[in-house]
């Protein structure tokens, strides 16, 4: 990995709810190198949006931030800012395209007025050269620039969402957020659309963390991947590993749950059981009652992410507790 743009320390995040309290994300450190792909996976609910929301401080009650650090390079700690220091900071140096991005569009509006709030509010532009800006921003997204006086529902959904990219291009960040961004587009249009942001990123060098539940998807684009299980990071390793030598039982049934992008098709045979209720944490490790792996320890000691060779992180005792012993 290059020099980290951001480095995410321990972060953790409840949910403060009248059923009770969910630690929604427990302890999670990643980093995310300048110009890398990092991918987050895992099933639906275990906490990816949540951490994503918490990095641009976008969270809202009832999730409240309750530890950690999220340094990115040059700022210093995010979670340390004001309000008014994280308006600044947010778009012109970290932008996100949430999930169903398509919607994010304000209908009753241009894209003239939605690009010249966004550039207008975070820098000294004119709005002649706020709207000069935002052609040389459809260009790059593949769309003429004359469309700038249309309104959103005009544009396909493909079109729409290369829009909503423009917008979080639109101050040069350092890095974006990619929640899901094309879970809503056909498989065609997907593919498309992640290729041209492989090519900005390319062009332009900025870092992203980019989120999705398809794993053959992520593979092909992420230089790293993170998994999450209920909450925690179970491990981290170079996309080209992950899948095939992968050091946490929940990685390994994640990649059978997926068909393989080349080779003979193969019975996808998935994860029995379901992802744990938050408010129902067992002792030891979280993943215990889905593994077919599982010792005693799994039961009775809290698991950890180490490294257990360079670059590659796990948190299952199988790994941990040999090297470990190993290093003793
Ligand atoms: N508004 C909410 N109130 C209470 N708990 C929530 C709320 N939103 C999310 N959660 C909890 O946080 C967990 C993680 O949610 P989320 O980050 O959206 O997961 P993902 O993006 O991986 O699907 C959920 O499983 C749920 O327990
Ligand atoms: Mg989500």
């Amino acid at each position: 990995m290059t020099t980290p743009q951001v480095s995410i320390r321990e972060l953790c995040v409840d949910y403060i709810t009248d059923a009770g309290d969910v630690r929604a994300v427990n302890k999670v450190s990643f980093d995310i190198g300048k110009g890398e792909i990092f991918g987050l996976a895992g099933e639906s609910g275990c906490g990816k949006s949540t951490v994503a929301f918490s990095l641009m401080r976008l969270h809202k009650p009832p999730a409240f931030i309750t530890g950690g650090e999220v340094l990115f390079d040059g700022h210093g700690d995010l979670l340390k800012k004001t309000d008014a220091e994280m308006s600044a900071f947010r778009w012109s140096e970290m932008s996100m395209v949430f999930q169903s991005a398509m919607n994010a569009l304000n209908p009753v509006l241009t894209l003239e007025e939605q690009f010249c709030d966004v550039i207008m509010r975070h820098t000294g532009f004119t709005r002649q050269q706020a709207i000069s800006r935002a052609q040389g921003l459809l260009e790059i997204v593949d769309i003429h620039p004359s469309r700038l006086r249309d309104y959103p529902h005009q544009f396909s959904g493909g079109m729409r969402q290369r829009l909503v990219i423009a917008i979080a291009l639109a101050l040069n960040p350092k890095m974006i957020i990619m929640d899901e961004p094309t879970t809503a587009l056909d498989v065609v249009v997907q593919r498309e659309i992640l290729q041209k942001i492989y090519a900005l990123k390319q062009e332009f060098g900025f870092s992203i963390l980019f989120i999705t539940h398809d794993l053959s998807l992520m593979v092909e684009f992420s230089d790293r991947i993170g998994i999450m299980y209920s909450g925690e990071l179970v491990e981290v390793a170079p996309s080209r590993e992950i899948l095939t030598t992968p050091y946490h039982p929940y990685t390994e049934g994640l990649g059978r749950s997926f068909p393989p992008l080349t080779g003979p098709k193969t019975r996808l045979a998935g994860i029995p059981g379901n992802p744990l209720n938050l408010l129902e944490i067992p002792q030891g490790c979280r993943f215990q009652a889905r593994c077919t792996k599982t010792h005693d320890a799994c039961f009775k000691q809290a698991t950890q992410l180490c490294e257990i060779e360079t670059g590659r992180f796990s948190n299952c005792h199988l790994f941990t507790q040999t090297q470990r012993a190993g290093s003793r």
